[in-house]
């Protein structure tokens, strides 16, 4: 399989459009929404520390989205309402250390929150992760604390594997998985 194909490039559910970054296209939804998202997110996501970012640095992120997603190696989707086609936040389908293993991870904007649809977006995404007769287990890390990741996780059907410290994170994570 070529690595364009470990990543998805869009995914529909009945509320949801899941697709690649088209960075030009949304640059401006991006970045507005990272400004108003970035307290929110900052206590669960590393990166988050460094929001919100300029829109020429949000532009380059998205533009180095498409690179990866175009190498196979990060798969991160915009996630997008299919009703009024608004930006909700972004997941992402990830190749992991070992080819049977793909990750996923998840942040939503705060006014959006208590709908499910980051439950719906990783179930659909776990669903196309084992459509690849390779992958026989996905993965979610979550920060010890994080009860609404966590609920997540727990709502698409993961279990709790144990404490890992065998991440990019500064801090020891819980992994939830879910095995074909
Ligand atoms: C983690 C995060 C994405 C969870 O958002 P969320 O809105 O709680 O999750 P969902 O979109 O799946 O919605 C679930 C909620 O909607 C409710 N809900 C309503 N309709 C639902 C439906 N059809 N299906 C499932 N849940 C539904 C659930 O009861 C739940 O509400 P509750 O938390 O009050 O019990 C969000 O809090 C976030 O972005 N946090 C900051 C970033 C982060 O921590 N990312 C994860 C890093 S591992």
């Amino acid at each position: 399989m070529s690595p364009e194909h470990t990543v998805p490039s869009r995914i529909e559910t009945e509320r949801l459009v899941l697709r690649r970054w088209e960075p030009e296209k949304d640059v401006d939804s991006y970045h507005a929404l990272l400004v108003t998202s970035a307290e929110h997110l900052r206590p669960w996501m590393p990166w988050a520390r460094d929001e919100p970012l300029t829109r020429a640095e949000h532009l380059d992120w998205l533009r180095q989205c498409v690179r990866w997603a175009a190498e196979g190696t990060k798969g991160y989707l915009a996630m997008h309402s299919r009703d009024d086609g608004r930006l909700l936040g972004s997941v992402g389908l990830h190749p992991a250390r070992e080819v049977e293993i793909r990750e996923i991870g998840y942040w939503l904007a705060p006014q959006h929150q208590g709908r499910g649809y980051v439950t719906e977006a990783v179930e659909a995404l776990t669903r196309v992760a084992f459509e690849d007769p390779r992958v026989r287990r996905v993965e979610i890390l979550t920060m010890p604390e994080n009860a609404a990741a966590i609920a997540v996780a727990r709502r698409a059907g993961f279990r709790h594997r144990g404490i890992t410290h065998d991440t990019h994170a500064e801090v020891p994570m819980d992994l939830w998985i879910l095995e074909a």
